[in-house]
């Protein structure tokens, strides 16, 4: 008789327990998201940055990253020392789709160059504050590296902005890392609700295309992209379009996402694969 109610006793006292933690999971959850909204709300940033959704990307991927830490890591250090042995000197580096610079090593950069912008369509709150007590060494430069943000139809001609290009074309060295595979998602997105797939497709290569030339036009570039995804034992998928590059320098894996993280139900962990090339003269 004892044992039966000290089961009953222990089994209450667990569910006590459980559902305590489920609040609390459910009231930081509450507070994460409140914190994000402020976040997107403060975070000086243009309408177009806001309206296409790339602010509360970037926002959420500070927060994936976060959650992530442990299996991002060795993703994050191939990356940083990639970067660091090709690019030796010079005095103007500009890093394109910088956003929080996890994957850069900044100080290296410092060390390196003297000056040192950084252009991605959104800057970071903590980026912005970061460039602003740089005494000048860090500058920041908002503009859309896809050159199509603001194209209707995907058939229009594509290219950068001339003063952004201009920018580009005079700095000794380019830095592109992680950006490839983004540059066209949010334009693709709205193009794909009312363009054939085939045209769509064709204004993506032609982003991405636009893209690489940049930096096999400049004196010394470098450009870190993931080029297949995989779940679990699936088969890999591409996820760049047709477009021209050499060999990579070197690649590795990058345990992206944990299955309870993408969430996508009867799939395992994501996997990328990701390749770096160096382009030009090493500083
Ligand atoms: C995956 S992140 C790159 C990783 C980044 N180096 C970091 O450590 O956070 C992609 C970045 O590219 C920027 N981006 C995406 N599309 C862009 C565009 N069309 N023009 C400029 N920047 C863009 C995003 O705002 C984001 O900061």
């Amino acid at each position: 008789m004892d044992n039966i109610y000290a089961n009953a006793g222990g089994n209450s006292r667990y569910k006590k327990l459980r559902r305590l933690y489920s609040g609390l999971r459910i009231v930081s959850m509450a507070l994460l998201m409140i914190l994000e909204l402020l976040e997107w709300c403060l975070t000086p940033a243009t309408v177009s940055a806001r309206t296409n959704g790339l602010l509360a990307e970037q926002i959420a991927i500070r927060h994936r990253a976060n959650r992530c830490r442990s299996s991002w890591q060795s993703h994050l250090h191939s990356c940083k020392s990639f970067l660091t042995r090709q690019l030796s000197g010079g005095n103007h580096v500009a890093v394109l789709g910088s956003g929080h610079l996890r994957d850069i090593d900044l100080r290296h950069l410092k060390r390196t160059f003297s000056r040192i912008t950084l252009v991605d369509v959104v800057h970071p709150l903590e980026v912005q504050i970061l460039a602003l007590f740089s005494g000048g060494r860090i500058q920041l430069c908002s503009g859309d590296l896809s050159g199509a943000l603001h194209l209707s139809e995907p058939s229009s001609h594509i290219a950068l902005d001339q003063k952004l290009r201009s920018l580009l074309e005079g700095a000794d060295a380019l830095v592109s890392c992680c950006l490839l595979t983004q540059l066209a998602l949010p334009i693709a997105h709205r193009w794909g609700k009312r363009f054939d797939a085939a045209l769509v497709d064709a204004g993506v290569q032609s982003i991405q295309q636009n893209h690489i030339d940049l930096l096999e036009s400049a004196p010394t570039a470098v450009l870190i992209t993931d080029t297949a995804q995989c779940y679990g034992s699936e088969e890999w998928s591409p996820l760049l379009s047709e477009v021209r590059l050499p060999v990579p320098d070197q690649s590795w894996l990058w345990d992206i996402a944990p299955a309870a993280e993408h969430g996508l139900k009867g799939l395992g962990d994501e996997q990328r694969r990701v390749e770096a090339f160096a382009f030009g003269g090493r500083g």
